[in-house]
């Protein structure tokens, strides 16, 4: 395992008319994933992108698309998104009600699996399905909007989650999402965070690939807990 903190930026931030040109910018930067918020209107009071244009990113990037589901009954609908292309899939446990066969799932389909945990939920909700996991998202806001601030009690959260990781064997790694910048960064990287999304901080900025630098940075001199 590297120990380079991986940059996930959150294409919900770019300019949807021009989103191949926004890829293309964080790809040349070093972008390990690209982040594809789909939102449903029901699990989060947005609606954003679905499976046609997960399908259209997929022909623009060789950069693997880490798609966060958050939306409601992905139980019947994760087909529809391993089937146009995503790489991870994430999904929520706050809407599923039957985490492990989705899990199972989105394994048999070749993909690899993260599940979701809001702001009030518990790191104790995922310690049944964790040793099964290769991504745990920690949201850092309340899901549904780009911008928002980080909330401070997320660090705490990735560091219980850390040691969840370790006592259970599990491989997943931590990956933390929502007002994330080159301040709070170092704050979830030390507590065991190893994928970082960011969505304003990086396309919010006049120069989206030197900010996931930043930010990757700002990361990466205090993440001495995991490296
Ligand atoms: C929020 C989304 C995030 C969002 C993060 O529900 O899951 O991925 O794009 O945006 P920032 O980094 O601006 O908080
Ligand atoms: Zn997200």
């Amino acid at each position: 395992m590297t120990d380079r903190i991986l940059m996930a930026p959150s294409i919900l931030s770019a300019d949807f008319t021009r989103l191949a040109d926004a890829i293309s910018l964080v790809e040349s930067a070093g972008a390990d994933f690209i982040h594809v918020d789909v939102m449903d209107g029901h699990f989060v009071p947005n609606l954003t992108i679905g499976p046609p244009v997960i399908r259209a990113l997929k022909r623009i990037t060789n950069v693997p698309l880490d798609v966060h589901l958050m939306i409601d009954d992905a139980d019947t609908t994760v087909g529809w998104y391993l089937d146009a292309g995503a790489d991870w899939v994430t999904v929520h446990v706050e809407a599923c009600d039957h985490l492990h066969r989705i899990v199972q799932q989105i394994h048999a389909a070749g993909a690899k699996a993260g599940v979701a945990l809001n702001p009030a939920s518990p790191p104790e909700a995922i310690s049944e399905i964790i040793a099964d996991l290769d991504l745990v998202l920690v949201m850092s806001v309340n899901p549904g909007f780009g911008g928002q601030a980080y909330i401070p009690t997320s660090a705490d959260k990735v560091a219980r989650i850390a040691e969840m990781i370790r006592d259970s064997g599990s491989k997943a790694l931590i990956e933390v999402d929502g007002g994330i910048d080159e301040k709070t960064a170092s704050l979830v990287s030390e507590a065991g965070a190893r994928v970082l999304v960011a969505g304003n901080a990086i396309f919010g900025r006049p120069d989206p690939g030197a900010a996931l630098n930043a930010i990757r940075d700002a990361a990466q001199v205090d993440a001495g807990g995991w490296a």
